[in-house]
């Protein structure tokens, strides 16, 4: 049913979200050097921008009859910069084809707000991409 595999979908981006924020959380406290301050920076910056998608998913979810399921992966981040910044971008380019498709299921089910915000969401993990590309060089 549409508005079962809406919601899963949603809890599934609402972890992803979680485990993004944590893993830059870290990732920004841990990088050290005056090589990589800009991408310290860019960390520390994008935790506010994850922890709000992860607040609008979760209530959303809740509005939608769901109820948000919190299942983080807590995997230590690599160490390297580099390493840090190609994972990053693999997985917001995951983020977006997720957003995408919830943007299409909102779409089936009618809810023209949630299909908009999920788009927008996509758009922010591009952008965040493509600043990571950018740092990466
Ligand atoms: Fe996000
Ligand atoms: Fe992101």
């Amino acid at each position: 049913m549409a508005r079962q595999e809406l919601i899963d979908g949603l809890n599934k981006a609402l972890n992803r979200e979680v485990t993004t924020f944590l893993r830059y959380l870290l990732q920004g406290a841990q990088i050290k050097g005056a090589q990589w301050e800009s991408v310290r920076q860019m960390y520390v910056e994008e935790v506010a921008d994850e922890v709000g998608h992860a607040q609008y998913l979760a209530a959303k979810i809740v509005m939608l009859g769901g109820t948000p399921t919190l299942n983080p992966d807590l995997s230590a981040p690599p160490q390297d910069v580099s390493a840090m910044l190609k994972n990053d971008i693999s997985e917001e380019h995951k983020d977006v084809a997720h957003y995408l498709h919830l943007a299409e299921l909102a779409d089936q089910d009618g809810l023209a707000d949630l299909k908009m915000k999920m788009e927008e969401q996509a758009a922010d993990e591009a952008t965040h991409a493509e600043t990571m590309q950018r740092l990466l060089g």
